[in-house]
């Protein structure tokens, strides 16, 4: 049984997205064992209680300092002792500590077609700014593993979405989720529960 952590942030749209691909066996041989978030109104902790899984807010606010938050959410994640780490919108950069502790552990779907669109400063509905402003015609989702950079581990699996005229960036958001990051997220996790995608040390 593969042992999944999800680290969130907010709606928890794709943790949702998670918990039906379990409930209805699209995802066989995982458990989510622990949902953290950083933000402690993020709507995907209920999400998560509602589901029976537990759920805990780790706050920067805190702490005293970054490095102490950043010890704290190890620990949290340690202690749920996880096979597979997801990060289903979170907006914290991962501390390099928590990368080399859980080496080709950690997943992040990301709503752009990497290399486009990503890297610092490129998250949430900036992204999908950006992509109305430069005027390209086609956008999507990636799923890939997460390393010391931003955006700038291993592709897993990428989607391609059309935009269309008229979208604003709250519409083209949506219609990225509903067509890439839902999809492709839980298969990814699917593969990984079956070992079709090879995760942890030596990959
Ligand atoms: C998604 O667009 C995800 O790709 C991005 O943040 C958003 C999170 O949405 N990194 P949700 O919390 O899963 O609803």
């Amino acid at each position: 049984m593969l042992r999944v952590a999800v680290l969130v942030s907010g709606g928890g749209t794709n943790l949702g997205a998670l918990l039906d691909a379990v409930d209805s066996h699209r995802i066989e041989n995982a458990k989510i064992v622990r949902v953290i978030s950083n933000n402690p109104n993020a709507y995907a902790l209920t999400r998560a209680k509602d589901h029976g899984v537990e759920a805990l807010c780790i706050s920067p606010k805190s702490f005293e300092t970054r490095e102490l938050f950043n010890e704290a959410l190890l620990s949290a994640l340690k202690e749920c002792n996880p096979d597979l780490i997801v990060l289903a919108g979170f907006l914290v950069n991962i501390p390099e500590s928590i990368v080399k502790t859980f080496k080709n552990r950690i997943i992040n779907i990301h709503p752009s077609l990497i290399p486009s669109f990503c890297g610092k400063g490129y998250y949430g509905l900036k992204v999908h700014e950006a992509v109305l402003a430069r005027g390209v015609k086609v956008t999507g989702a990636t799923v890939h593993f997460v390393d010391e950079g931003i955006d700038t581990g291993r592709i897993i699996a990428q989607k391609a979405v059309e935009v269309m005229p008229g979208d604003t960036p709250e519409v083209l958001q949506k219609r990225v989720m509903e067509q890439a990051e839902w999809i492709i997220l839980p298969e990814a996790v699917a593969k990984i529960a079956r070992g079709e995608i090879s995760i942890g040390e030596g990959v």
